[in-house]
């Protein structure tokens, strides 16, 4: 359906879980967040049940997100009961990888279409420190895992951290020489701890402008959102960027966004939110549902404010909120 000023919502990004196996500095406190209790967060078929209440109003495409969606039980399960709602033709995971390879091709037998995952550096060193935990091998064998049992296009979502990991942009270029991946550099959004990105920033100009090699534009890959994609000569792989602050995409947004917890998000920026778990709790059944829906979309901003260095942060953080 189509929200106040026109724009065609077709896509839903759920997330099932707030918790997540890493700790990104950008993302998260380092002592990790006290999790929902079970109670708080919806379960599988209350999200299945809110799913196929709004297929019909013209949601086609689901973003099954977090926290790290993959630390959740029961993901393929749910993929599955997803892809056998009439109107669903396209549902992917954003994940951080570390636990994928051991259920990928899973995945891929519940109706998972494709993957993005999110990484930042290619130095094992490096990637322990902005994860805080994490093992880079671990993400490397997801992102094979997920080449070789065809949950493409594949993604990799890099958001990019001065001082940090700008000296890498060459490398992740490299990788596309030789990999069919589409890397995304994403701009640092002001969304974790409070000042933490002060100075972090960096815009996608700035990047593009340090790439040494020349960028063809090339067309995007399949369940393309925001990012405008290049190719360097003879590479099978392109890289693209998404520019949340330098150029905000508002006016070509298409989504919408469901928290662990069941609230709908109209967009990501603003601490607008419609209560769906109460519904779903007190069996208010799909028509009540599907009228939250349209309250949700009817109240969709028609633009972000994000600045790229915001000393507070007052909203959800990223884990919240999935992305
Ligand atoms: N700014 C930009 N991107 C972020 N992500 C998480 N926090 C931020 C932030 N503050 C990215 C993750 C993941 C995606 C869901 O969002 O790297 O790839
Ligand atoms: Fe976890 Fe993703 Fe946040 Fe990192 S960015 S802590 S992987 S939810």
């Amino acid at each position: 359906m189509k929200d106040a000023v026109g724009r065609e919502i077709n896509y839903l990004r759920i997330s099932v879980t707030d918790r997540c196996n890493f700790r990104c500095l950008y993302c998260m406190p380092e002592k990790g967040v006290e999790p929902k209790s079970h109670s708080d967060i919806l379960r599988f078929e209350e999200m299945v049940e809110f799913v196929r209440a709004v297929a019909p109003l013209g949601i086609t495409r689901i973003r099954v997100t977090g926290g790290e969606p993959l630390v959740r039980k029961g993901i393929p399960s749910f993929i599955r009961e997803l892809r056998n709602i009439n109107g669903i033709r396209d549902i992917s995971i954003t994940t951080n990888g570390s636990l994928l390879a051991p259920i990928a091709a899973d995945l891929k037998d519940a109706g998972l279409d494709r993957v993005n995952i999110s990484l930042d550096t290619l130095k094992p060193e490096r990637f322990r420190k902005i994860t805080r935990c994490g093992r880079l091998s671990d993400v490397l064998r997801g992102i094979e895992s997920a080449l070789e049992t065809g949950l493409v296009p594949v993604k990799l979502n890099c958001v990019m951290v001065r001082g940090f990991n700008d000296d890498e942009i060459g490398d992740f270029i490299e990788l596309t020489r030789s990999y069919p991946i589409y890397i995304r550099f994403i701009e640092l959004m002001p969304l974790g701890e409070k000042g933490w990105s002060q100075g972090k920033y960096i815009s996608a100009e700035e990047i593009k402008s340090s790439i040494k090699e020349r960028l063809m534009p090339t067309g995007a890959p399949a369940g393309a959102g925001p990012a405008v994609y290049y190719r360097v000569p003879g590479a099978v792989g392109a890289v693209g960027f998404i520019t949340p602050i330098s150029r905000h995409f508002c006016d070509a947004c298409n989504r919408v966004r469901l928290t662990a917890d069941g609230k709908l998000k109209p967009c990501l920026e603003s601490d607008l939110e419609i209560d769906i778990k109460k519904a779903l709790r007190e069996k208010k059944g799909e028509e009540e549902l599907r009228s939250l829906f349209r309250e949700a979309i009817m109240k969709k901003p028609v633009c972000h404010h994000m600045m790229p260095e915001e000393k507070s942060a007052h909203r959800r953080h990223m884990w919240q909120i999935g992305g």
